[in-house]
């Protein structure tokens, strides 16, 4: 299941470390290529002349041991892996990385590494739940970091509590699950809109919103990794665009209409996270407006609804519409995808700490046309997006099964 796939097992100090041999032999006879970091404090529980034996290449401990003189070792481990796994993590090694420290082989590789990482702590229970361990591992989760989580069972210290290592069969299934995904949308056009729009007064004024982008760019970056085509429409954005897929920039929700319709019928799964004016100046005037008399009085008009448009249109597409509310969610979202002919509404109240505009956490529930799908915990957008596509896979399959009367 996993050939061809380039893994960097980092194996931190902690009794645990032990159960990364049984790891590193189970992915290795899964078919991966599997370089092992350890940390100095590893090597004291384990032998790196084990973990060499069973991945057949040499261990990785100093960040100075220059083995081969045409590379630079971590940033070559970094870039060619295609997951890292951190299995055991130590409260210590989650701090450093959560704080991009870099202060040995493990952590300069993290602070250089572009790929998904799975991270598999282990610890006594206390310094499991000790608020700055909790902080650290929220930090990697927003960063979009995948974890398995310890069991709870007999702990070195004596306690019988949670902190132990996950099993390395289950880390490898967790590994398994994550390459999985790669095919889940194989072939598949996903467009997705993000960011808000700007509606112009004057060549330097404009009427816009709190949107950051975040969210449609966690949903691109998904779906991307999914093994989707995506086309990312994009408005005004304060966060930073997932590499790997085409970039159109737009401005109005005009702009947006034209390059989201010009671009459905191509496309098998529209996606329309963006927060769009529904409402723009009547007048757009060519020079800078003066100040004129006590008031103003501006004069809106609707703009055209994307979603509503696009949910006329459809021929199969999968239509994927949010909904920001503040009270009766529910309703609201199942008015919105009757009204405009969405396959799913991706609802928050946006007036709930953790979600909503602008942060990197959100708390959604998913409906379609039966109601209620899932209701997420606050999750990273990261993890939103991901689990937003993996049901978006679910649905386009069983549609298409339908299709072929199956
Ligand atoms: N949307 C759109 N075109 C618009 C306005 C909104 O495509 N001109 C889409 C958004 O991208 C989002 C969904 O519609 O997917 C949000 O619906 P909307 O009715 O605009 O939400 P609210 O403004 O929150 O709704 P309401 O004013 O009905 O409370």
């Amino acid at each position: 299941m996993l050939k061809g796939k380039s893994i960097v097992l980092g194996i931190t100090g902690g009794i645990a470390a032990y159960k990364g041999a049984a790891l590193c032999s189970k992915l290795v006879q899964a078919g991966a290529d599997v370089k092992v970091i350890m940390t100095e404090s590893a090597a004291k529980f384990i032998a790196p002349l084990t973990l060499q034996t069973l991945s057949r290449h040499p261990v990785y401990i100093d960040t100075f041991e220059e083995r081969d003189p045409s590379v630079v070792a971590h940033i070559n481990l970094a870039d060619q892996a295609d997951l890292i796994v951190i299995a055991p993590a130590t409260a210590n090694t989650i701090g450093k990385i959560a704080n991009g420290l870099a202060d040995d082989m493990l952590s300069t590789t993290m602070l250089a590494a572009t790929c998904p990482v799975l991270i598999a702590p282990a610890m006594n229970v206390h310094m499991y739940e000790h608020p700055a361990v909790v902080r650290n591992l929220e930090l990697l989760a927003e960063r979009g970091a995948m974890f398995v989580e310890p069991g709870t069972g007999q702990l070195a210290c004596g306690y019988v509590a949670k902190g132990r290592l996950a099993e390395p069969e289950d880390i490898v299934l967790a590994v398994e699950a994550f390459f999985a995904q790669g095919d889940l949308l194989a072939g598949k056009k996903v467009l997705v809109t993000a960011g808000g729009t700007i509606e112009r007064l004057d060549p330097v004024r404009y009427l816009t919103n709190d949107s950051s982008g975040k969210m449609g760019f966690a949903i691109a970056e998904a779906a991307r990794a999914m093994g989707a085509q995506v086309t990312l429409i994009a408005g005004r954005t304060a966060a930073q665009p997932p590499a790997g897929v085409e970039l159109v920039r737009v401005e109005s929700a005009e702009q947006m209409l034209e390059a989201v319709t010009s671009r459905f019928d191509a496309v098998d799964i529209v996606v329309k996270a963006a927060a769009v004016a529904d409402y723009r100046p009547v007048k757009q005037h060519d020079k800078k407006l003066k100040k004129n008399g006590e008031s103003l009085t501006l004069e809106l008009e609707r703009t055209t609804d994307i979603l509503q448009t696009l949910g006329q249109r459809k021929k199969g597409q999968l239509l994927i519409g949010f909904a920001a509310e503040t009270e009766q969610v529910e309703h609201y979202a199942m008015d919105k995808l009757k009204r405009k002919n969405c396959d799913l509404v991706v609802a928050n109240d946006v007036s709930a700490e953790g979600a909503g505009f602008n942060g990197d956490t959100n708390i959604v529930q998913l409906f379609g046309p039966e109601g209620l799908i899932e209701s997420l915990p606050m999750l990273s957008k990261r993890e939103v997006g991901r689990r937003i596509m993996e049901i978006a896979s679910d649905r386009l399959k069983s549609a298409c099964a339908r299709g072929r009367g199956e």
